[in-house]
């Protein structure tokens, strides 16, 4: 499967060979669990190891609370309470989905942060990059529509404004919301499809995992100097890794361990702590909310969502020119999609030949800048849209994009990047020797 050379699997026993003749499936595993990988990889590899646990967590535990959950207007939110009381340890499999639904997003943000500083998006990884956005934009869909099932006034009313973005679409949008919730208003229908679609996507999700793993299992990975591992011979290959198992295996398990630590105190001790209160009491159509605020997840792309109001000129000038058909809640629509979607084109936006960040002195600061313009627009998304947090969006939201359309292509221009090692062992050793004395052996 991988162009590194390597050991293959060979079938030892009379059992092993009658199966590999017939089904080569031991193989696979073998090939994809020894696979060579670069043995410089840092602590922000673990991620991908976390965001499969966070995957089998949701499906278990959503699995175990369907047995107890009724997808009906005046009987959800009902249920989820006999789920909280009266279901042995039903308290704890809830507390595990819903923290678990943020584990999974802190996990997939710091994933894709850490691809974005080590450049892993570059050629050849495109296709992992892009199968990792559809994965990310399933999760949303399966997150928000997990929100709507115990039927709260934050399920109700978030999802009268999340479709109604839809119907911000000129022309055809009233349709396309009212196809979406199955009638003119959010109700049983809506409540049906979203709990079919909820138990759906996370199959649909962990499919594409599959391929997410075979694309970089293709490539190789990348790893923290950007420079690919030597594939000349078997011999070079080995200097520039280790095989996943053990080695990785036992270093993901640590990490885990040690986040799942952390994670089971939250749900032991604060397991409300990220949710709404307003969630607690059942989804009313007459009485809306004071402040309707999504999940700490999704309030980036909210705060973009909301920060092109109609005072904006640029969104004026939008709407002059289309005559009114893109206005001001059309244009935030986009705009939040587009924010997704100029961060799926890096890999075609990023013209610099050095993949690496650890290497390229001014790019280093841009990021920094965008790593902390994400958490303001996730501070400012949970604001009031009034003066001042209407400009701190808005200007924070203009970074986003500037980050991806203007400063990623011309840093590759202008910068001159630092000197990169020129093997992963050469770098590997580096740091090896300078932490465990200069003359010190090389591990192998
Ligand atoms: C359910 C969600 C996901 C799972 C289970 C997953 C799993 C993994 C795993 C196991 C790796 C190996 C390296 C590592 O452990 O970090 C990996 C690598 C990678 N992922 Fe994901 N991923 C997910 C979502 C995403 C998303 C949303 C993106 C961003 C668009 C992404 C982009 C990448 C890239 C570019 C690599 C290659 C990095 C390298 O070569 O080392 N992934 N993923």
């Amino acid at each position: 499967m991988s162009g590194i050379p390597h050991d293959h699997y060979e079938p030892g026993t009379r059992p092993e060979r009658w199966l590999h003749e017939r089904l080569p499936v031991l193989g696979l595993l073998y090939d994809t669990l020894m696979i060579p990988t670069p043995k410089n990889l840092n602590w922000m590899w673990i991620w991908g190891i976390v965001l499969v646990f966070c995957l089998a967590l949701q499906i278990v535990t959503g699995i175990v609370l369907v047995m107890h959950y009724t997808p009906h207007v005046d009987l959800a939110f009902a249920s989820i309470e006999h789920i909280m009381r009266d279901v042995n340890g039903g308290h704890m499999i809830r507390y595990f989905h819903m923290n678990g639904a943020s584990l999974f997003f802190l996990a997939v943000y710091a994933h894709i942060f850490r691809g974005l500083y080590y450049g892993s998006y570059k050629a050849p990884r495109e296709v992992t990059w892009i199968i990792g956005m559809l994965i990310y934009l399933l999760m949303m869909g399966a997150a928000f529509m997990g929100y709507v099932l115990p039927w709260g006034q934050m399920s109700l009313h978030g999802t009268a404004v999340i479709t109604g973005l839809f119907g911000a679409i000129p022309g055809v949008g009233p349709m396309i919301q009212e196809w979406l919730l199955g009638a003119s208003a959010v109700g049983q229908p809506a409540l049906n499809r979203f709990f079919s679609l909820h138990y759906l996507l996370p199959f649909v999700i962990a499919g594409l995992v599959i391929v997410h793993v075979w694309a970089f299992h293709s490539t190789g990975n990348n790893n923290p100097t950007g420079v690919e591992v030597r594939r000349g011979s078997k011999a070079e290959a080995e200097r520039d890794t280790v095989p996943f198992w053990p080695y990785f295996v036992i270093k993901d398990v640590f990490a885990l361990a040690v986040i799942l630590t952390v994670f089971m105190a939250i749900v032991g001790f604060m397991p409300n702590y990220l949710g709404h209160p307003d969630n607690y009491i059942e989804g009313n159509p007459l009485v809306t909310p004071a402040h309707i605020v999504p999940e700490w997840y999704f309030l980036p792309f909210y705060a973009i969502l909301r920060a092109f109001t109609s005072d904006v000129w640029a969104v004026q000038v939008v709407s002059f020119i289309t005559g009114g058909i893109i206005d001001a809640k059309f244009f935030g629509v986009l705009a939040m999609f587009g924010a997704i979607a100029v961060m799926a084109l890096a890999p075609w936006l990023d013209t610099s030949s050095v993949r690496s960040g650890r290497y390229r002195p001014m790019f280093r600061w841009w990021f920094a800048l965008l790593v902390i313009d994400f958490m303001v627009l996730m501070w400012v998304g949970a604001r009031p849209a009034e003066f001042p947090y209407d400009w701190i969006a808005l200007i924070a939201a203009a970074y986003w994009f500037s980050y991806f359309l203007i400063i990623l292509p011309i840093l590759g221009v202008v910068e001159t990047p630092d000197d990169v090692p020129a093997t992963i062992e050469d770098d590997f050793n580096a740091h090896h020797n300078a932490r465990h004395g200069a003359d010190s052996t090389p591990a192998e």
